[in-house]
């Protein structure tokens, strides 16, 4: 399962790379603003800051609603650099500008996937990846891992090259519960990544070791 990391956040992005588990990014309008990047200009100047940090997929969302604006702005967004991923909204427009892209061989992200006839439309579109938000769906009481499950045994049975990118990760369980289904990514917070490492048996097992070593190494 690929690993990215869903932030706008330079100093974050940077860790986690240098972690050397870092696959890509997603980033989305909230994210961008969450740092502060505003105006047309800087938000281009960001995403090709984030390309230079990181060896992958760098997803970019188009503000445009309408299929002519989607088109437009996708197109400037991949013009930026050639790790740029065009972030579309999973609606009407967005399905019809997921075919003109993968007509053009520019990858896609549908994003706000909540069911998986969404995501059976967006594969059926061409879209490189899907974006199912697990987190959003637990928080109103509906099983966001199910429909992992549920998308991956679609995808499967009729063989898309439709990646499954489990979207809205909270936390390490997401991500684990994810690796067992088969996602193909998952993105989240750096926390939920570096949670992964920690064990109180690890801890107590290395203070030990260290212990023990100490004593007859004085
Ligand atoms: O990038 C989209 C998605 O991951 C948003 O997550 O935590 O705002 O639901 P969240």
């Amino acid at each position: 399962m690929k690993f990215f990391i869903d932030t706008a956040n330079l100093k974050e992005i940077q860790e986690a790379q240098d972690l050397g588990v870092l696959d890509g990014v997603t980033t989305n309008p909230s994210l961008m603003a969450k740092e502060g990047i505003s105006g047309k200009n800087n938000i281009l100047k960001h995403y090709k800051a984030i390309c230079a940090i990181v060896d992958g997929d760098v997803s970019a969302e188009v503000i445009a609603t309408d299929y002519e604006g989607m088109i437009r702005e996708g197109e400037e967004l991949a013009e930026l650099d050639e790790k740029i991923v065009v972030k579309i909204p999973m609606i009407k427009d967005g399905v019809k500008a997921l075919r003109y892209f993968s007509e053009k061989g520019i990858k896609t992200n549908c994003t706000l996937i909540f069911s998986a006839g969404q995501a059976l439309l967006a594969a059926k579109a061409g879209a490189s990846y899907v974006s199912p938000f697990i987190g959003r769906l637990d928080d109103i009481s509906y099983d966001g891992i199910q429909l992992i499950e549920q998308i991956r045994t679609i995808f499967d049975n009729y063989g898309f090259d439709t990646e499954i990118l489990a979207a809205s990760v909270r936390h390490p369980i997401h991500i684990l519960k994810c690796a067992e289904i088969g996602a193909d990514v998952m993105t989240g917070p750096l926390s939920a990544i570096t949670a992964l490492l920690k064990h109180p048996l690890t801890d107590l097992g290395l203070e030990k070791f260290l212990a023990d070593y100490a004593k007859t190494n004085k």
